[in-house]
C-alpha cells in the first residue's frame, strides 16, 4: 500500500455536518461498493479512515461523503477542507459490499442509515443492478428531512425505488421510525411495493452498526440469513463504526 496525494476539486456543504469530496487524485482500480483510506496529517500523524466510493468506478473524479462527528479526529477536517487543498488516498481500495459478492435474486434491497448511503450510489451508477435484479430498492434512514442527500442524482435513475425513514420530525411521505420495525410490520415492503422474503429478495445493509444488527434479526424473523460464499444467503453488511 503506498499513499496517493489527491487534491480537493469542491467540498459541497449539504448541512452543517454533511459533506461531500470531489478529488482529483491518480486512477484507483475498485469495484463500486469498495472503500478507499482517506488521510491527512494531523500533529506529525497521518490520520487514516475508510470511505465509501460515491463516484462509479470508471469516474476520473473521485467523490466521497461524509458527516462530522464533532469529536473524532479526522471528519471535522475532511468537513473543513477547501478548493485546492491537499489529502491523502490510500492506493488499495477494499470491501466486500459488491454485487459480484452478492448472489441473484429478482430484488435487490439497497439499505441504508446515515452515510450509508454513500457506496450505493456507487453501485447505482453502474450498468450492474439492473443487468442482474428485476427490482431495485434503495431504502435511506435519516434523522431530518435535510439529510436526505443526492435526491438529484436518485431522482434521474430509471426504475429505482426510493424509499425514505425520518425518523425525528414528521415528512410525509418518508416513512416515520427505523428500519427493522417497518420490516417487522409490513411498512416496508408496502412502500416499496415489493416483496421482502428468502424466495425473491437480497439485501445489504450499511450504516450504524445497531442498524444492521436490528435489521438483520427483523430478516431472520423473515427466514434470511447472512450470504457467505461457502453458505449462500440473503443479507450482506458493511458496518461503518
Ligand atoms: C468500511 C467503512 C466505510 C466507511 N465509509 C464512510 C463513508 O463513506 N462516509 C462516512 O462519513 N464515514 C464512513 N466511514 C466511517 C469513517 O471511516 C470515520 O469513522 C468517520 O468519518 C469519523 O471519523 P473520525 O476520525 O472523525 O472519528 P472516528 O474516531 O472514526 O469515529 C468516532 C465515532 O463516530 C461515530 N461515527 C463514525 N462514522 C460515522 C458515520 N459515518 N456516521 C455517523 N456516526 C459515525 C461512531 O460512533 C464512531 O465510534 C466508514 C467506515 C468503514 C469501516
Ligand atoms: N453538527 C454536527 O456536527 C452533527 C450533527 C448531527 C450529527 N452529527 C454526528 O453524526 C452522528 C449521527 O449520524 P447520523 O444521524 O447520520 O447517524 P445515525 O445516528 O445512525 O442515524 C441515522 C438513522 O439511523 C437510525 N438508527 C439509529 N440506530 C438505529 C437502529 N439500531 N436500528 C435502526 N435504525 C437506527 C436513526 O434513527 P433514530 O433517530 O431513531 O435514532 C436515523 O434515522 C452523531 O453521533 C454525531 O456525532 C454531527
Amino acid at each position: 500500500m503506498s499513499w496517493l496525494e489527491a487534491t480537493v476539486l469542491e467540498n459541497r456543504h449539504w448541512t452543517e455536518a454533511l459533506f461531500s469530496l470531489r478529488v482529483q487524485a491518480p486512477k484507483v482500480a475498485f469495484e463500486a461498493g469498495q472503500f478507499v483510506r482517506l488521510a491527512l496529517d494531523i500533529g506529525g500523524e497521518r490520520v487514516a479512515r475508510p470511505f465509501s466510493f460515491v463516484n462509479a468506478p470508471e469516474d476520473p473524479v473521485l467523490e466521497f461523503y461524509g458527516i462530522v462527528v464533532p469529536e473524532g479526529p479526522l471528519s471535522p477536517r475532511l468537513e473543513k477542507l477547501a478548493a485546492g487543498e491537499r489529502l491523502y488516498v490510500a492506493s488499495n481500495p477494499a470491501g466486500f459490499l459488491v454485487l459480484s459478492e452478492v448472489p441473484d435474486a429478482e430484488t435487490l434491497w439497497l439499505v441504508s442509515t446515515g452515510t450509508g448511503i454513500a457506496p450505493y450510489l456507487s453501485i447505482l451508477r453502474t450498468e450492474a443492478p439492473w443487468k442482474r435484479f428485476r427490482n431495485v430498492v434503495l431504502v435511506h434512514a435519516v434523522r431530518h428531512a435535510k439529510e436526505l442527500v443526492y435526491r438529484e442524482v436518485i431522482g434521474k435513475i430509471p426504475d429505482l425505488k426510493y424509499v425514505t425513514f425520518v425518523s425525528r420530525e414528521p415528512h410525509a411521505p418518508s416513512l416515520a421510525g427505523r428500519i427493522p420495525a417497518a420490516i417487522r410490520d409490513g411498512r416496508l415492503e408496502a412502500a416499496a411495493g415489493m416483496a421482502l422474503d428468502a424466495a425473491s429478495s437480497h439485501v445489504m445493509l450499511c450504516g450504524n452498526p445497531q442498524m444492521l444488527r436490528d435489521a438483520a434479526a427483523a430478516l431472520a424473523e423473515r427466514g434470511m440469513r447472512k450470504h457467505r460464499r461457502r453458505n449462500p444467503g440473503h443479507i450482506t453488511v458493511e458496518s461503518f463504526w
